[in-house]
């Protein structure tokens, strides 16, 4: 069967603002059968990063597939100097009734020239596990291959306070301080962005909290720490877009439906709701989630009830959310809910030579523990 022809072009806000979202509106991405409600900027996501792109293709005029790239220096621990430059894959949509015409191949392999052309080592994704035709297309078509596989952790907001203990004390650092805190002691985690001040500058980073028990020692001009500490910062995403959700796994609506039965029997028991995720609804990103000391796991949680108190005051945001590494022993002290949480898979492809050297290091060896989750690409 001949296919209609189409040509892919970059993205001219002025005349296909609407056209995206509206084709965003339309694509329902994974099992949950997630939309995006970019709120008049389809580029929102990316336009935080030092390179990006956004690309679209048309059809007799018709705005029918889209997709973004971003690139960025990160710390990759098998690359000579601990660099490499990487390019990140994601807003692929493709309209409905256009789909298997290789629209959505054609959107990639124009990407990927894009990276290629600006130096890009490795490109990479991340889809949902059960996105079959995300995967295959990536992986089979494409030749990705698996990378890492971090948790997303979510947390729902209600309107009922924690009190953090007296013991517990929470401080603010000036995003200087946060920097170089940041540098010094996530500097060689996976992933980490050679860019880091300009996350903590961004109008959507909240701010950077550091966490220790009073008379356990002081963050000192010297660099010095307390024996046991812990720090996280701040993404609120509901500023830019808001998610809604086509459909939940059976187990959470069995599980909703129980649990709002026992709360109006038992009122007396303030049982914490699930949030309505079928209206569109903001969220806070935790991320550089970091901890040192053997106790620090408590105040890992304090930060946390921290943030959740913090999420209480917007209207908008209904959960936390924060992605580690798969085998990060912060999930022992992030308070989520298993039911919500689920897990994300990461796949890479090298894109040049040197990358090609160095790819079966990367791809083979057994993943760190600990990963920096960029809240750009959320
Ligand atoms: C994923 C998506 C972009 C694919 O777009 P597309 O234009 O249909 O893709 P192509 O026609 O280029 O297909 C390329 C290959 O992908 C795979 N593929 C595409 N759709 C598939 C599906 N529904 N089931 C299984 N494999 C599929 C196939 O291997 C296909 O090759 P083939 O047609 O030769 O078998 C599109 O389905 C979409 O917009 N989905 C909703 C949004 C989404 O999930 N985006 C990905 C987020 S990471």
């Amino acid at each position: 069967m001949a296919f209609k022809k189409f040509i892919i072009r970059s993205y001219e806000g002025h005349s296909d603002r609407a056209k995206v979202e509206d084709l965003e509106r339309r694509c329902k991405v994974g099992p949950s059968e997630s939309v995006l409600y970019t709120m008049g900027d389809p580029i929102c996501r990316i336009r935080n990063s030092p390179m990006y792109i956004m690309l679209v293709a048309e059809m007799e005029n018709e705005l029918v597939g889209v997709i973004q790239g971003l690139i960025k220096m990160v710390t990759v621990h098998s690359h000579p100097n601990n660099m490499a430059k990487v390019g990140y894959v994601l807003g692929l949509r493709v309209s409905p009734h256009s789909r298997r015409k290789g629209i959505g191949s054609s959107l990639v392999r124009r990407l990927e020239e894009w990276f290629t052309s600006n130096g890009v080592e490795y490109a990479y994704m991340a889809t949902e596990k059960e996105n079959h035709a995300s995967t295959n297309l990536f992986m089979e078509k494409f030749c990705y291959t698996k990378f890492r596989t971090p948790t997303i952790l979510i947390n729902p907001v209600n309107h009922h306070q924690f009190q953090i203990s007296p013991d517990i004390e929470i401080a603010m650092v000036k995003v200087e301080e946060a920097e170089s805190l940041y540098r010094r002691f996530m500097g060689s985690t996976e992933f980490f962005p050679s860019d880091i001040e300009n996350i903590l500058r961004n109008k959507l980073n909240l701010g950077t909290w550091v966490a220790s028990f009073r008379g356990d020692g002081d963050f000192g001009l010297d660099g010095k720490v307390p024996n046991n500490w812990a720090m996280v910062s701040v993404w609120n995403c509901g500023e830019i877009f808001k998610l809604k959700l086509g459909k939940a796994p059976l187990s959470c609506m069995l599980f909703t439906k129980s649990w709002s039965l026992i709360g109006r029997m038992l009122p007396c028991m303030k049982l914490r709701t699930l949030p309505n995720f079928f209206s569109p609804f903001g969220f806070f990103f935790m991320y550089g989630v970091y901890q040192e000391g053997p106790f620090s796991g408590k105040l890992v949680r304090a930060l946390c009830e921290f943030v959740h108190n913090m999420a209480c005051g917007s209207a908008q945001c209904k959960i936390v959310v924060t992605e580690i590494g798969g085998r990060d022993d912060l999930i022992h002290h992030i308070p989520h809910w298993k039911l919500l949480s689920c897990q994300d898979l990461w796949c890479i492809k090298a894109l040049n030579s040197e990358g090609s050297n160095k790819f079966g290091e990367l791809s083979n060896t057994q993943p760190p523990r600990t990963l920096f989750v960029d809240p750009r690409e959320v």
